[in-house]
């Protein structure tokens, strides 16, 4: 069994060196590859969820389609606010569609399995977060968003702040965020600020 494996490996090679099989397409997608060749890492960290500075985004387990759209918003200009252009768009600028759809393909291949019963305590944002229908797009913890809608359990303090505060304004109006905006009435800043920090202690 062993042996005959051995006896057609160099075969596979031949055949590799003379063109009649590409490895190109497996390598174009190998999203954790490009995720550290292309520089990500030093800002989103080496694991995806350990950001470089606080308000940079935590990308682990993120929604493959919505942080697809949200690099091709940012390459097009279409999505402004925030770091977005100064330090986001120079990175992105330099990517294909299929680069970026392998990195986004990764980067939700690192969702967690839910932890049974660490459920987070009731605090005031919390009550909030159920009360004022954030839970109706973002889902359980913020982390069983609708398709297409992005995750936003777990992540960085200071970024789900400027975020919602950016969708509330108008500074952030890419992509679906015309879904959340017509609710953004709902909660001043005191109580974004209460809901930013619950979401960011769930695990
Ligand atoms: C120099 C730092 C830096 C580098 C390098 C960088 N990013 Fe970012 N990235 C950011 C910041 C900051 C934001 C948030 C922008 C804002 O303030 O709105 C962001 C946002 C994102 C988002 C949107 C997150 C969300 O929840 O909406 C994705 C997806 C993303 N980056 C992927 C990548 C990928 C893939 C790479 C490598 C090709 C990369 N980034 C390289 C700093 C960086
Ligand atoms: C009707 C659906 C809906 C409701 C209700 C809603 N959101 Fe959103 N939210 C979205 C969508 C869709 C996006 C992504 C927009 C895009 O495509 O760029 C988003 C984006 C976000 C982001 C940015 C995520 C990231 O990774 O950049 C944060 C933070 C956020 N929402 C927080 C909240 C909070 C807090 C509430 C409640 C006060 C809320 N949302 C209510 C649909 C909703």
């Amino acid at each position: 069994m062993l042996k005959s494996v051995k006896r057609q490996l160099p075969v596979v090679a031949m055949a590799v060196a003379f063109g009649f099989i590409t490895l190109a397409p497996a390598l174009a997608a190998d999203g954790k590859a490009l995720f550290t060749d292309k520089g990500c890492v030093a800002c989103h960290g080496e694991d995806a969820k350990t950001p470089m500075q606080e308000g940079f985004p935590k990308l682990a387990g993120q929604g493959a389609e919505y942080a697809l759209n949200q690099m091709k918003d940012i390459k097009s200009g279409a999505r402004t606010n925030g770091q977005s252009v100064d330090v986001m768009k120079p990175i992105v600028a330099e990517l294909s569609e299929d680069e970026m759809k392998a990195m986004a393909d990764y980067l939700f291949s690192l969702r967690e399995a839910p932890v049974a019963a660490a459920a987070a305590p009731a605090t005031p944002g919390k009550t909030l977060f159920l009360t004022k229908t954030c839970v109706a797009c973002h889902g359980k913890e913020g982390k069983k968003p609708l398709p297409g809608y992005p995750s936003i359990g777990g992540q960085d303090k200071a970024y789900i702040l400027a975020q919602t505060k950016d969708i509330k304004s108008g500074a952030r109006a890419n992509g679906k965020a015309n879904a959340m905006q017509p609710v953004m009435h709902l909660v001043n800043d005191d109580e974004i600020t209460a809901i930013a920090e619950y979401l960011s202690t769930v695990k």
